[in-house]
């Protein structure tokens, strides 16, 4: 995990960010889990939130061996009640959170003739519909205190068009009109929402394709290669950052090419 995840933050972004609370969805694995490890660096406090409660303890475990920083929190996105609780302990213990970072996902690799009304509803139900339960109690707190970050990732895939993407694209396309409506109501409050939508990144999973299905991903990226979960996970701290106030309603595009606009 430490290589999937090990970014270190510049001094300057300790002092700018150190104190601050981040809460971050889906921070057991993958690029969650490398937010929460920049963040960590940055000498945020972190409310890491997943259902998978086991790999959750043990990636806060291995990025804050100390206990002093990072909270594994469990919970399921999908249950409105569990949020709102969770969200009322963690402010407890690391008080309200001034950075969100709405990164748990559900993906859905099938064609829209397979798909049926039940994964329609369960990649909806995470993708969307908690992010925008989630983030408004949040900005509640925001709102009322004058200042916060949110950062919805979203992907590549609400962008264009691939076959065997039609519920998980259209659920990211949602994220991003999200993050506009958000933006717009919370900008005089100084409270910056704003998307982030990768291309395909370095993760187990993607490695496991095998190689030549990963050469023919490569081929459409004019980089020439995939983005490591760092550098996603540096432009996300980038807007959560006290510099990126000017900065809302954006859609951060990072794909290597793959949609230049
Ligand atoms: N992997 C890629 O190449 C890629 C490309 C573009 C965008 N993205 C987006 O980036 C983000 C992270 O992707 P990843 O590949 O690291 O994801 P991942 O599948 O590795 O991790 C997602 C995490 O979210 C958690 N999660 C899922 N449902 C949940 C629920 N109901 N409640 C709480 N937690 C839940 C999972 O347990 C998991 O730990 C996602 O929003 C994804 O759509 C990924």
């Amino acid at each position: 995990m430490r290589g999937d995840t090990g970014a270190v933050a510049p001094a300057a972004y300790r002092g700018q960010l150190a104190g601050r609370t981040a809460l971050v969805t889906g921070g057991a694995q993958g690029l969650g889990a490398t937010v929460v490890r920049v963040m960590y660096d940055a000498g945020v406090r972190v409310l890491s939130w997943d259902v998978d409660e086991a790999r959750n303890r043990a990636t806060a475990a291995e990025i804050d061996p100390g206990d002093a920083l990072v909270l594994p929190v469990h919970v399921d996105l999908t249950d409105l009640e569990a949020v709102e609780c969770a969200y009322r302990c963690g402010r407890e213990r690391f008080g309200p959170a001034d950075i969100l970072v709405n990164n748990a996902a559900r993906a859905l690799p099938k064609s829209l003739w397979e798909t049926t009304a039940a994964e329609w509803d369960q990649v909806f139900e995470v993708n969307v519909r908690a992010a925008f339960f989630l983030t408004r109690t949040v900005a509640t707190d925001m709102r009322a205190r004058g200042w916060g970050r949110v950062v919805n990732m979203a992907s590549l895939a609400g962008q264009i068009a691939r076959p065997t993407g039609a519920a998980y694209g259209a659920s990211k396309a949602a994220l991003t009109a999200l993050t506009r409506a958000f933006a717009a109501e919370l900008a005089p409050y100084g409270v910056t929402v704003n998307t982030v939508a990768p291309a395909m990144f370095d993760t187990p999973m993607v490695r496991g394709i095998g190689r030549e299905a990963l050469a023919g991903l490569i081929a459409q990226v004019p980089v020439g290669r995939i983005a490591r979960p760092e550098e996603i996970a540096l432009l996300v701290r980038h807007l959560v950052g006290p510099d990126s106030g000017f900065i809302t309603g954006a859609t951060y595009d990072i794909n290597g090419g793959a949609l230049m606009r």
